[in-house]
This record gives structure tokens, C-alpha cells and sequence, in this order.
């Protein structure tokens, strides 16, 4: 999860993933994971995760191999614990996009290399890792900043809220009754550096905030409560009105795919406030940096 790192060594990844970036920029050859092989497991369709984790490997030098349902048994034909124990032998990371948590931690609790958190229902930290590194490349900071994600308090919101908390940020999370984090995540809050403000009013909580992110109105596996979802996130948007509440020089991230017209409105989302295409960039770095460190 986003708090296994301290907020000292989550500045180690991300200072590490800075140089990295500038390395790729200039075209550096690296070879830090030379000889290591990582697994990618994937349960649910992915680019940005997908693309970035097997980019990041390979130019740092790494093996990868691709596994989920579709090529293996996995779930329906071999046993969760004995699929992290054969990988123990051979690979030296495993990289898990899963449905429920309880998968991640069945596979850590077998695995004797490092599983990162691709998602799960709960949580999504290396998004969540990206998007600080954005927001440290277009502030210098985090420490004092507010950021306000707009929107269910989900995997997505849950990640950015717990990680730019450890290091000092105020997070505001504007969500319709019924759909704010969850009472574990605040919990979670307790002794960090910064705060989590859950809300309900986006443009209360857009006032004065430094960087104003959303997700997708109907996450993956939610598509049978599409229409409830979208009644009732309709007030939920990133548009020119909501972002005018927002200091002059805020930015707007969404961790995509996105809707344009729902979540997000396509003026913002190609906008000159817009971070997104760096922020989805920033996966790479990020991934490249967390995988080194581990
Ligand atoms: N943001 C993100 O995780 O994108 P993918 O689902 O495409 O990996």
C-alpha cells in the first residue's frame, strides 16, 4: 500500500524516479535490474499500467512476463498461494492488478519477493505515486498544498489521499452521500503529516485548492450500476466553472481512462490548467523508481 513507503522513503522514489526520467530524456541506457525478471498479473484490462511496468522493466534492463486469466489457471484451476510460490522461484518482483485486496494479500503472503500493487479494489498506489511526482514537478512542493479530488472516494482517491497526507498535504474529497472513502481509510489518516477532509460540496471544496483531480464515474467492475452512478455524480465534474474556484495557477489531473462530458469536460481536459498526459507519463518513472528501490 501507499503507506509501506515512509514519506522519507517515497521522497527517495520520487527523487530517484526524477533522475530517471532525465535519463530517458537524454537517453541514458540503464541496467539496474539487469539479470532480475519481473511477473505482471493482470485480472483486469490495463494500458497505462500495463504499458508503463513492462516499459520500465525492460529499459532498466529486467525480463518480463505477462500472466492472467487469460494464460493461466489462476483462480479457476490452481491455487493463489501456490502460483506466488512457483513465481518465487522465478521471478524476483510480482506486479498484481486484482479485484479484491484479499488477493494481494494472499500473494504477499506466499510471496517471498516484492508484489506491488498494480490496483485492487481498495487501492491504487502507484497511480497515486505519479501523481505526486506531477504535482512535485509543477510546484517544487507538497507539503502545503491542497488537493481536492472530486468524486467517489474510491481506490483512485483513497491512494492519492493517504500518500499526499504522509507528506504534508491537505486533501479534500468531494463525494455524494453514500460514496465517500471509506471509514478504514480515514482511520488510516491518524498521525500523518497532513489531513483528509471528506465533503459533499465539489465547489466548497474547490475553493483556493492547488490541484483538483477526478476519476471515472463508473470504475471498472461497476458498469451494472452505471445509471445510478451517473445520477448521481452529475454535480461531480471538472468544468471551467469549478476550476475558476481554484487558484490561478491550479492544475487538474484524472488517473484515465475518462468519460470527456461526464467526470471531466473536454475544455479542461485539453485545457491549459490540464497535467494529465504528464501525470500518465509519470507511471513509467515512478514504477521504474519503486521497482529499483525494492
Ligand atoms: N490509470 C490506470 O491505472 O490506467 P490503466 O487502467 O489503463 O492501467
Amino acid at each position: 500500500t501507499e503507506l509501506d513507503l515512509s514519506p522519507d522513503e517515497t521522497m527517495r522514489v520520487l527523487d530517484e524516479a526524477r533522475r530517471l526520467k532525465s535519463d530517458r530524456s537524454r537517453g541514458v541506457q540503464l541496467n539496474s535490474l539487469a539479470g532480475k525478471a519481473v511477473a505482471l498479473y493482470f485480472e483486469k484490462p490495463s494500458v497505462r499500467t500495463r504499458v508503463s511496468f513492462t516499459l520500465a522493466a525492460r529499459e532498466l534492463g529486467a525480463e518480463v512476463v505477462e500472466l492472467g486469466s487469460h494464460n493461466t489457471k489462476v483462480g479457476h484451476g490452481e491455487d493463489l498461494e501456490d502460483f506466488a510460490m512457483v513465481l518465487n522461484g522465478y521471478v524476483h518482483a510480482l506486479v498484481a492488478r486484482v479485484f479484491g485486496q484479499s488477493t494481494l494479500d494472499t500473494l504477499a503472503k506466499r510471496a517471498t519477493m516484492p508484489v506491488i500493487n498494480a490496483l485492487s479494489d481498495e487501492r491504487h498506489p502507484c497511480q497515486a505515486l505519479a501523481d505526486v511526482m506531477t504535482i512535485l514537478e509543477r510546484f517544487g512542493r507538497i507539503d502545503d498544498r491542497v488537493i481536492t479530488f472530486v468524486g467517489e472516494g474510491n481506490n483512485v482517491a483513497t491512494s492519492l489521499a493517504l500518500l499526499a497526507a504522509s507528506l504534508g498535504a491537505e486533501v479534500r474529497v468531494a463525494s455524494p452521500v453514500g460514496y465517500a472513502l471509506p471509514a478504514w481509510a480515514l482511520a488510516q489518516t491518524e498521525g500523518l503529516a497532513g489531513k483528509v477532509v471528506p465533503c459533499v460540496d465539489p465547489r466548497q471544496a474547490a475553493e483556493g485548492a492547488h490541484v483538483l483531480v477526478t476519476d471515472t464515474w463508473v470504475s471498472m467492475g461497476r458498469e451494472g450500476d452505471a445509471a445510478a452512478l451517473r445520477a448521481a455524480f452529475v454535480d461531480y465534474r471538472l468544468d471551467e466553472a469549478l476550476i475558476a474556484r481554484a487558484r490561478p495557477e491550479a492544475i487538474v489531473m484524472h488517473c484515465l481512462p475518462a468519460v470527456r462530458g461526464e467526470e471531466i469536460t473536454e475544455a479542461v481536459m485539453y485545457g491549459p490548467r490540464s497535467a494529465i498526459w504528464q501525470e500518465a507519463e509519470n507511471r513509467l518513472h515512478v514504477q521504474k523508481a519503486l521497482m529499483e528501490y525494492l
